[in-house]
C-alpha cells in the first residue's frame, strides 16, 4: 500500500508540484514556536470564509434575486427548504463572526508589529481582503430585500450623491435605475455572490504565497530566520505540520462551539446581526426609526456623521471615512520604531494604543446609538468628534513617537513557547 502510494505521487509529482507544495507550506514551513491566542485568528478567518462559500452556495439555489421574490424566497428558505433556516443563520452569523475574527486578527498584527518590513505585501494584501470583506457585507445585505436591507442601501448609496459635480449621474449608474429596485437587487446580487467571493479567495491565496515567502512574525517581534542551526533550520521554529495543525485545531474546536450556540440560540445576535426591521419587506415609503448599519460598519458611520456637512453635502464626511481606512494601508510605512512587538516598544506607543482601541470601540458604539442623544452625560456628536480626532492622532503621530521613545532590548531568541 505505501509503495503503491509512493508510486502514485511519484507520478503526481513528476507532473504536478504536490509533494512540493505541500512541504513548502507545511511540513516544511518552519513557524515561530512561540505563537500565542492571537495567533489563531488567521486560521478562523479561513474556517468562517469557507463556512460562508458553502452555505451561500446552498442559499443561491433557493434565493430568488428579483425585487418581487427576493423576501419571500428568504422565507421560504427558512420555513420550508431542508435546513433551510440553518443555512441562513450559519451565512448571515458567519458575516458576523467574520468581522469578529478579522478585527481580531488585524489588532494582533497592530500588537506585533506584523505589517513591519519585510511583511507589508502580508498587510496590504490583508487591507485588500478587509475592503472587499466590508463590500462583500454590505451588498450581501440588500439580498434579504428587508425594510433594513432596502433604507441602509438607500443611505449609503446616497453618499456618492455627495461627490461634486457629477454625484446624481454616479448615484442613478451605481443603482442602475432611479431609485433602488429590483435592478439594483440583480447587480448586488452578482457583485456578492461571483465577482467579490473570486477577487476575497485570490487574495487570500495571495496573502498566504506572501507570508509563507517570508515568514510568520511573532509576538516578540524576532525575525527566526536570523537564528538557524547547522541543518539551516531556524532554532525557534516548529514544522506548521503537524505541531500547528494539531494545535489549530483545538482553536477551531473551541470556536464552533462558541459559533454554534450564537447560530442555534442567539441568531439575531439581540438585533445586532439580523436588525428588526430586516423581517419586514422592503417599503420605500416606510423609513425605519432609526437607521443603522450593522455593528462592524458602525465606526466608520460614526465618523461619517460626526464631520459637518459643507454647504449641505455630506462630502466631507465621506473623505473622512474614507481616510480612516486609507490611512490603515500605509501603517508599516508610519511605524518607525526600531522594534516590531508592543512587548519591547515604549510607553508612548503603549499609551496610544489604548487610546486608538477605545476610539475605534466607543465610536462603534456611537455608530449605533442616535447622534442627538448623550453618552455618560456628553453630547453622542461631540464624543463622536474627539474620537475621530483621537483615531487619526494615532497614526499620524505615530512616525513622531515611535522614533523619539526609548524600547526595550529585543532579546535574541524568542521567549516562552511550551515545545
Ligand atoms: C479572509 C480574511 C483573512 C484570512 C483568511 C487570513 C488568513 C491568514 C492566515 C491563515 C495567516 C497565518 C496565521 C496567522 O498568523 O494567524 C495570516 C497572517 C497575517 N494576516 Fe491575515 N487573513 C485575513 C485577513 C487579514 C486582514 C484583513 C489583515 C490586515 C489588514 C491581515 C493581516 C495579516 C498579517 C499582518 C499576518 C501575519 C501575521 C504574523 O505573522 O504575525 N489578514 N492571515
Amino acid at each position: 500500500m505505501n509503495k503503491l502510494f509512493k508510486n502514485m505521487m511519484g507520478w503526481v509529482d513528476a507532473r504536478f508540484p504536490a509533494t512540493e507544495t505541500y512541504e513548502y507550506h507545511m511540513s516544511k514551513y518552519y513557524a515561530p514556536k512561540n505563537f500565542n491566542f492571537w495567533y489563531f485568528f488567521g486560521v478562523l478567518s479561513m474556517v468562517v470564509l469557507v463556512n460562508q462559500l458553502v452555505t451561500g452556495i446552498w442559499l443561491t439555489m433557493s434565493y430568488n434575486p428579483s425585487g418581487e421574490g427576493a423576501f419571500d424566497s428568504v422565507e421560504y428558505i427558512m420555513r420550508d427548504v431542508e435546513y433551510g433556516w440553518l443555512l441562513r443563520y450559519l451565512h448571515s452569523t458567519g458575516a458576523s463572526a467574520f468581522f469578529v475574527v478579522v478585527y481580531l486578527h488585524m489588532f494582533r498584527g497592530l500588537l506585533y508589529g506584523s505589517y513591519k518590513k519585510p511583511r507589508e505585501l502580508v498587510w496590504i494584501f490583508g487591507m485588500l481582503i478587509y475592503l472587499c470583506l466590508m463590500a462583500e457585507g454590505f451588498f450581501g445585505y440588500l439580498l434579504p430585500w428587508g425594510n433594513m436591507s432596502y433604507w441602509g442601501a438607500q443611505v449609503i448609496l446616497n453618499l456618492a450623491g455627495a461627490v461634486p459635480f457629477i454625484g446624481g449621474e454616479l448615484v442613478t449608474w451605481v443603482r442602475g435605475d432611479f431609485l433602488i429596485s429590483g435592478a439594483t437587487l440583480n447587480r448586488f446580487f452578482a457583485l456578492h455572490v461571483v465577482a467579490i467571493p473570486l477577487v476575497l479567495v485570490a487574495l487570500v491565496f495571495m496573502h498566504l504565497v506572501a507570508l509563507h515567502h517570508v515568514g510568520s512574525n511573532n509576538p516578540d517581534g524576532i525575525e527566526i530566520k536570523k537564528n538557524k542551526g547547522p541543518d539551516g533550520i531556524p532554532l525557534d521554529g516548529i514544522p506548521f505540520h503537524p505541531y500547528y495543525t494539531v494545535h489549530d485545531l483545538v482553536g477551531i474546536v473551541v470556536f464552533l462551539a462558541i459559533f454554534s450556540v450564537v447560530v442555534f440560540f442567539f441568531p439575531d445576535g439581540g438585533g445586532y446581526f439580523l436588525e428588526r426591521p430586516n423581517f419586514e419587506p422592503a417599503n420605500p415609503l416606510k423609513t425605519p426609526d432609526h437607521i443603522a448599519p450593522v455593528w462592524y460598519y458602525t465606526p466608520f458611520y460614526a465618523m461619517l456623521r460626526a464631520v459637518p456637512s459643507m454647504f449641505g453635502s455630506a462630502f466631507p464626511g465621506v473623505v473622512v471615512m474614507g481616510a480612516a481606512i486609507a490611512i490603515m494601508f500605509v501603517l508599516p510605512w508610519l511605524d518607525r520604531s526600531p522594534v516590531k512587538s508592543i512587548r519591547y516598544k515604549g510607553w508612548m506607543s503603549k499609551v496610544w494604543m489604548v487610546i486608538f482601541v477605545i476610539s475605534f470601540v466607543v465610536l462603534g458604539y456611537l455608530g449605533v446609538v442616535p447622534s442627538s442623544g448623550t453618552t455618560l452625560g456628553i453630547d453622542n456628536t461631540l464624543l463622536a468628534r474627539v474620537l475621530t480626532f483621537l483615531y487619526f492622532a494615532f497614526f499620524i503621530l505615530m512616525p513622531v513617537y515611535t522614533s523619539i521613545e526609548k524600547c526595550k532590548p529585543v532579546p535574541d531568541r524568542v521567549t516562552g513557547g511550551s515545545h
